[in-house]
């Protein structure tokens, strides 16, 4: 491995798809038409036309449209909202890590819901609200899940909904990979079956940069007044400056083929790793084959610890998430996330054999 370690941890972009001097472009004809309004403080929910452009895409109000400092933010000011201490909120299992770290600080208790190829059990949720179970909120990532790259089927959205609808909770769909598809057809959003069940959040992060951190939360009207408050409470504001930079890329028509320069350079990224997962794991781990995103959840065969699993990885050059930080309940040691976006093929073959090597000295 050359002596260099490779990182398979954080789902980042690489920086070479960072574009940079568009950015800058924008940046000054923002400054020039709109300097007094993008340097001032301004309302919570953002800069309008961005609003404006999102709703129209959304088939939404501008005022259900709230801007933050990445959708993360946003996320953590709905838990805020809405969730208090013993509060029961349902995630996926595995799921993205950070909401689970808002959700403990809130005090919430937290049930995660198996997955299965097609995204998570719905037999299992059924079956906690017959038991009584009343969650808040769930909290889905329906398209490209991090960690484990499912898409959740229709038929499954649908019945969601209806469980949301007679059991009387919120569904929180968080969509940063949507976009990025590689192959297959899109599926349909929550939010575009049930506006009136579905908070919606994505960002930039993944389609521009997650250095501008402009993320988006799309919420049912009655919510949008509070949120905003408690916005306004919290940072008054998220960056106008950048808001108008993605609102100006999005205008000079830059984003599509932005998006489609991604697509073009991860999706052979993707395939190498489901190659490289068939030459040296095919005995030691199943995983799923996505068709976007970022991530391959990886489910080793045999069991392992994950702290034993990280420090031998360590030792042999590979940097590992530990797989129980996806997990609500502590599973999760048999769980590896393999993000493949920000390495290059020889990195994933060389690490993907690595790893195989590692779980084999274990076994
Ligand atoms: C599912 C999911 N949601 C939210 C985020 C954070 O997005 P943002 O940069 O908009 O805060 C990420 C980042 O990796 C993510 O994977």
């Amino acid at each position: 491995m050359d002596g260099q370690v490779i990182k398979l941890t954080r789902g980042t972009p690489p920086t070479s798809t960072f574009p940079t001097g568009k950015i800058a472009e924008c940046a000054s004809a923002v400054l020039a038409q709109h300097g007094d309004e993008v340097l001032q403080y301004g309302p919570s929910r953002g800069f309008l036309p961005l609003r404006e452009e999102l709703a129209r895409e959304t088939n939404t109000k501008a005022d259900q449209v709230i801007l933050g400092g990445g959708s993360l933010n946003l996320l953590d000011l709905f838990i805020r909202l809405v969730v208090k201490p013993r509060d029961w909120v349902f995630v996926e299992k595995p799921t993205y890590d950070r909401p689970l770290i808002l959700l403990r600080r809130a005090g919430a208790r937290v049930r995660g819901l198996p997955m299965e190829e097609d995204g998570l059990n719905t037999r299992y949720l059924t079956q906690r609200l017959e038991e009584g179970v009343r969650p808040v909120f769930l909290y889905v990532i329906p398209d490209f899940q991090n960690p484990s790259g499912t898409v959740l089927a229709l038929e499954k959205r649908h019945r969601i909904i209806e469980l949301a609808r007679q059991y009387d909770f919120w569904i929180v769909e968080d969509l940063p990979y949507r976009k990025l598809r590689y192959r297959g057809d899109e599926v349909l959003s929550f939010l575009e079956m049930a506006p009136d069940r579905v908070l919606q959040m994505s960002s930039f992060s993944k389609l521009i940069s997650p250095g501008l951190r402009v993320g988006h939360l799309i919420v049912p009207e009655p919510l949008a007044g509070p949120l905003a408050k408690i916005a306004e409470e919290t940072t008054i504001n998220a960056s106008y400056l950048n808001q108008a930079i993605v609102y100006e890329f999005i205008e000079r028509g830059w984003l599509e083929p932005q998006i489609e320069e991604l697509k073009v350079t991860y999706q052979p990224l993707l395939d190498a790793t489901l190659a490289s997962l068939e030459d040296h794991m095919g005995d030691l781990a199943t995983w799923h084959r996505p068709d976007g995103g970022f991530f391959v959840g990886t489910m080793l065969n045999a069991p392992v610890d994950a702290g034993v699993l990280q420090q031998k990885a360590h030792e042999a050059g590979l940097l590992l998430t530990d797989g129980r930080t996806f997990f609500p309940d502590g599973d999760g040691d048999r769980f590896v996330r393999l993000p493949f976006c920000a390495l290059s093929e020889r990195e994933i073959d060389e690490g993907i054999a690595g790893l195989a090597g590692v779980v084999r000295s274990l076994g």
